[in-house]
């Protein structure tokens, strides 16, 4: 068996599409996101992961226009304010927030993640990212980000923190003792007195220990230091590696950086990103891959600008019949690097002319695909795929009431949840 997750966001992602219903303002209130959290659950879905930014992309060609026209990555909502409503809708599904460890500070996260766990009785998390684009640091008073290596160099400072604000409470500090007139057990709060590189704090933190103790992390550190971070201190790693070759070197890496940080084997899932396309016959899922690689030729801007947003690179200002420009940026490393190896021996408009397809490329029925994605996990040996999906309900639907049938009749994901907490059904296989 293995898990899935959703991957998606807060933002506006569906809105003038046949099936975006109401998208184009729908994204603002808390029902989209209930009405999916509810329908991933009932799927058997472990998680939902939710991107977000802090900054309106104007890398590609230097403006706003194209991400505002677009509706490309803005307008976005604060995922801390929706993520609630998705945990007090649902039962058992995690749900990771996106949270840039750059910038927010350690006992303000630590607070809100405990607050997180506790309403939702242990299913809380982040998705930790360290923020690559310039014009985050600069919406937060910076000029400009820190270098690559030292993001993450903080990060690990940064959670081995929050970990000493979570465990300045013992899980026994609340006696509520009416006799004797006492709420809570002093001798079981003290504070943490961190004094590190990069950050200080006294603490006790004043919120109870999370219900986990530890809410869960997930991270998609590419780099060798971002595999790393991601091996010391989170509970899932997901990638958008492609090939099966690549996505086996990517989990015997990350495994091995596990093991050697002394984590016990199994406790570091992979989760491998994909984005299937689902038809009802064998015939329509081709049509409809077909359409997308027709789109993406027609609209060769939006790659470009998907590209700009990754590297930090103005891709608007290449020759689009020149080989793919030679790249390099203090952004997002192994993006840029994973782009150069792809692009290899082919011109900018051959390359931006192609969809991104994911870690391998899923296209069928869903009985095919869920086939499909049995042999790519018995080959590659990993924990499961994080299923990138815009939000709008019929994108929804076809995971939830399709594609996730499929695979459990062939009995490839779980059937129901045994624990409480996120973590402990994380850890399950
Ligand atoms: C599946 C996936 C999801 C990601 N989601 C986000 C996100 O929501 N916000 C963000 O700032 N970065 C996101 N990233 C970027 C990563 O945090 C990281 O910067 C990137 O993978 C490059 O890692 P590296 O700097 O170690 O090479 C994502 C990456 C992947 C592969």
């Amino acid at each position: 068996m293995f898990h899935l997750g959703l991957f998606t966001g807060c933002g506006v992602q569906s809105w003038n599409g046949m099936w975006s219903g109401e998208g184009a303002t729908e994204w603002l209130h808390p029902q989209l996101y209930i009405d999916a959290a509810r329908a991933v659950e009932r799927a058997g879905f472990d998680c939902v992961i939710l991107e977000d930014a802090h900054f309106i992309p104007d890398v590609f060609r230097g403006s706003m226009d194209f991400a505002l026209h677009n509706g490309f990555h803005a307008p976005k909502q604060d995922l801390f304010v929706m993520a609630p409503f998705m945990l007090t809708a649902t039962e058992h599904l995690g749900i990771l927030p996106t949270l840039t460890t750059t910038f927010h500070p350690p006992y303000l996260a630590a607070r809100t993640l405990a607050t997180l766990d506790h309403i939702s009785h242990g299913r809380g998390g982040a998705n930790l990212v360290m923020s690559h684009n310039d014009r985050t640091a600069q919406n937060y008073g910076a000029d400009a980000q820190a270098d690559h290596d030292a993001r993450y160099d903080a990060g690990d400072e940064w959670v081995a923190l929050v970990e000493a604000l979570w465990n300045s409470w013992d899980a026994d500090a609340l006696v509520a003792d009416r006799d004797a007139g006492i709420y809570v057990d002093t001798a079981k709060v003290r504070p943490v007195d961190f004094e590190g590189r990069f950050y200080r704090s006294r603490g006790p933190l004043n919120s109870l220990r999370p219900p986990q103790g530890r809410p869960v992390f997930s991270q998609a550190g590419g780099s060798g230091r971002g595999r790393d971070f991601a091996a010391k201190n989170v509970d899932l790693v997901m990638t958008n590696v492609t090939g099966i070759d690549a996505m086996k070197e990517f989990r015997a890496d990350v495994v091995a950086r596990a093991a050697a940080h002394g984590r016990p084997a199994g406790s570091c899932k992979v989760m491998f990103n994909v984005s299937p396309v689902l038809g009802e016959t064998m015939r329509e899922a081709e049509d409809k891959r077909q359409r997308a690689l027709a789109a993406a030729e027609a609209n060769i801007e939006i790659n470009l600008g998907w590209l700009s947003y990754y590297s930090g690179i103005d891709f608007g200002r290449f020759d689009l019949d020149a080989p793919m420009p030679a790249l390099s940026t203090n952004a997002s490393r192994s993006t840029t690097a994973h782009l150069k190896t792809r692009s290899a021996g082919m011109t900018l408009r051959e390359f931006a002319s192609r969809p991104a397809s994911g870690a391998v490329e899923l296209v069928g029925t869903p009985d095919a695909v869920a086939a499909q994605m049995g042999e790519v996990m018995a080959e590659v040996g990993g924990d499961g795929f994080l299923l990138q999906q815009p939000l709008y309900r019929q994108g929804i639907s076809m995971l939830t009431d399709g594609l996730a049938p499929a695979l459990r009749r062939r009995g490839l994901i779980r059937d129901g949840f045994a624990h409480r907490h996120f973590r402990d059904n994380l850890l399950d296989f």
